[in-house]
């Protein structure tokens, strides 16, 4: 099978690509810049905002791996099919069910995904374990992890457990039309993801609460003013359908998601 995945410079990209790679699938590999690729991977240096200079990335495809990105999700979608693909998996957020009013870049990727003719499954993670990276500075110069909400718990997920399901959709009969929910295994809050960080590095670490006006602030650097929004209102004041922790994962893998803890221990190395 010829998978064309896009967002392949990316967290969650760049694992769909390795873990398809060593399943011995055929990638096309999509990104802007340049991007690590395993062995015998294709690249195809691309613009999701400029679907017609694409179609060589989408020539012989069956399916894709589409992130949220770009501005005519339809014109993507033409493109692929075009080039012979039958299959979408589409990377979209939560929000895009819970909040549709300030996700609605998410909401139209789906509404195009759910028109474009082809086989769809549609990939709706809450927030990513991986966000801490944001932290990285803050505790390796200080051991200091700011925050807004620091008691307040969500069942954040391990990007790993993303790409997982991703390459497993991508390859399997069975997902067309469903919707996965994807968290972790248990709410944790900021606060104890902070310790959690500490007891991985053998060092404490100390959560500082950040009002929710210094974490707009931050998150502006990086988030359009809407996206910042539906965020904050996520972390501070989480429906019950954002606390819920969701079976999908283990539906789809016969295992249960991986842990905060778990994540950080690998990826202990950014805060050191
Ligand atoms: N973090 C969260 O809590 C969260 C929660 C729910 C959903 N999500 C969704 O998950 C997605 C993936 O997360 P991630 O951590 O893997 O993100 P990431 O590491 O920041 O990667 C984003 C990828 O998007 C690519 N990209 C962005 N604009 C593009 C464009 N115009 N054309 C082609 N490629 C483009 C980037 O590649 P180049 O720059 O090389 O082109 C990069 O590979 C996010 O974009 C978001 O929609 C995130």
């Amino acid at each position: 099978m010829m998978i064309v995945v896009t967002g392949a410079s990316g967290n969650v990209g760049g694992q769909v690509v390795a873990l398809l790679a060593t399943a011995g699938e055929w990638v096309t590999a999509v990104s802007r810049r340049t991007a690590e690729l395993p062995e015998g991977v294709r690249h195809v240096q691309g613009d999701l905002d400029d679907p017609a200079r694409l179609k060589d990335a989408f020539d012989g495809a069956d399916a894709l791996f589409l992130l949220v990105a770009g501005r005519d999700p339809g014109a993507i979608l033409d493109a692929a099919r075009a080039g012979g693909a039958r299959r979408v998996v589409l990377l979209s957020s939560q929000g895009a069910g819970t909040r549709p009013e300030f996700y609605r870049h998410p909401v139209a990727f789906e509404d195009a995904v759910r028109r474009s003719g082809l086989e769809w499954t549609i990939l709706r993670p809450g927030g990513f374990h991986s966000n801490v990276y944001a932290w990285a500075e803050s505790i390796r110069g200080g051991h200091t992890a700011p925050a807004p909400f620091g008691d307040t718990g969500l069942p954040t997920i391990d990007p790993a457990d993303i790409a997982e399901v991703a390459a497993t959709v991508l390859r399997e009969d069975g997902h067309a039309g469903r919707v996965y929910e994807l968290t972790g295994p248990a709410p944790t809050t900021p606060r104890e993801r902070a310790a959690a960080i500490g007891a991985a590095l053998g060092t404490p670490v100390r959560f500082a609460e950040q009002t929710r006006e210094e974490a707009r602030a931050q998150m502006l650097r990086f988030m359009p003013e809407q996206v910042a929004e539906g965020t904050l209102a996520i972390l501070g004041e989480p429906t019950d359908a954002e606390r819920r922790v969701s079976p999908d994962v283990e539906r789809v893998l016969g295992r249960a998601p991986r842990s905060f803890a778990d994540w950080a221990g690998r990826n202990v190395a950014a805060f050191r």
